[in-house]
């Protein structure tokens, strides 16, 4: 397998069942799971919202820097295993800062994995701080502060939770100061919402990295752009299909989006949630749609172009491919 970039991954969607069990017991959290099945029976979800309630559920277990640095080590090291030799991993600060964590807390325990990744698994990294959608734009600008405050590096910021009904434009101040601040920008869109909210995470935020994008298919112009730019798409093909984005695996627009030449690579978004790693989702794919190893070393080709490495660094990857 060709070298990947892993560029939409949520730290907290790769929180294990058996993990999530661990750290209840050791922070004494009361979750009302009777047991490892009990809990795994849950994993089945109506739609993104569905998903989220358990999501944010499950991660208050994470209390100490120490439980953030084992579940960033821990993701490097599958990451690692899956081929990936560069990850760009979001953490949603806010969803701990509201419960009482910490900013330097969770930030410290996060890049004190993410710090040794290169040397413990050959795997390059950065740190994404994403904002949720669903609160106010203010909270997010908070959390910014906060985040900023801790001196930890940070490689960029990007939006997410519950999208359909929230609109981006509230957070277009603080896309603007990130920028400025020299950081770079993504933004989730176009997963359950329609092409539209494509067009206002471009428009509005001027996000340079779109994550899911599947819907923007069902506009031929905003294709034709997203082509002619060459913006890229984070596809994540197992959580289109559990979080009932896509009806099924077989009408995943993954095929047209390659063949409309759009800069799209596949990443696992939560894996620990929709079934598997970025290894994982490349073989249901590659199954599904009959891949050859020609579009697989495009897929990974355009996951090292879609980072946001230094051409140079993009240059000796890609050349290691
Ligand atoms: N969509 C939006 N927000 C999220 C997701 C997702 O797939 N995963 C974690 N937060
Ligand atoms: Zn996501």
């Amino acid at each position: 397998m060709p070298p990947f970039a892993e560029l939409h991954l949520h730290l907290e969607g790769t929180l294990e069942a058996e993990m999530v069990l661990e750290l209840a017991e050791r922070n004494h959290v009361r979750l009302p799971y009777a047991d490892l099945d009990d809990l795994r029976a849950r994993y089945s979800y109506a739609s993104l919202q569905d998903f989220l309630d358990l999501y944010y559920a499950n991660m208050q277990v994470l209390r100490t820097e120490a439980d953030f640095a084992e579940l960033t080590d821990a993701y490097l090291a599958r990451a690692a295993a899956a081929g990936v030799v560069r990850a760009e991993v979001f953490c949603d600060l806010q969803a701990h800062t509201a419960r009482g964590v910490p900013a330097p807390v969770v930030l410290a325990g996060v890049t004190d994995a993410l710090s040794r990744s290169e040397a413990d698994h050959g795997v390059s990294s950065g740190l994404i701080v994403t904002f949720l959608r669903h609160l106010p734009a203010a909270d997010a600008e908070r959390a910014y502060a906060e985040a900023l405050a801790t001196g930890v590096e940070l490689l960029g910021i990007g939006l997410c939770s519950s999208e359909v009904g929230f609109p981006a434009a509230p957070f277009a101040d603080l896309y603007a100061r990130a920028r400025a601040d020299g950081l770079r920008t993504v933004a989730h869109a176009g997963e359950e919402g329609d092409a539209s909210y494509v067009r206002e995470a471009l428009d509005q935020l001027g996000a340079e990295r779109i994550d899911h994008g599947i819907n923007a298919m069902r506009d031929p112009s905003l294709v034709q752009h997203l082509a002619e730019r060459q913006i890229p798409l984070t596809v994540c093909p197992l959580s289109n299909v559990r979080l009932k984005a896509v009806p099924s695996l077989a009408e995943h627009p993954l095929p047209a989006m390659l063949d409309a030449g759009l800069l799209v690579c596949v990443n696992s978004d939560d894996p620990a949630y929709f079934g598997g790693y970025l290894d994982d989702n490349l073989a249901v794919v590659r199954d599904a749609f009959g891949l050859t190893e020609d579009h697989l070393a495009t897929l990974a080709a355009n996951s090292i172009k879609a980072s946001f490495l230094p051409e140079s660094e993009k240059a000796r990857m890609l050349s290691a491919g």
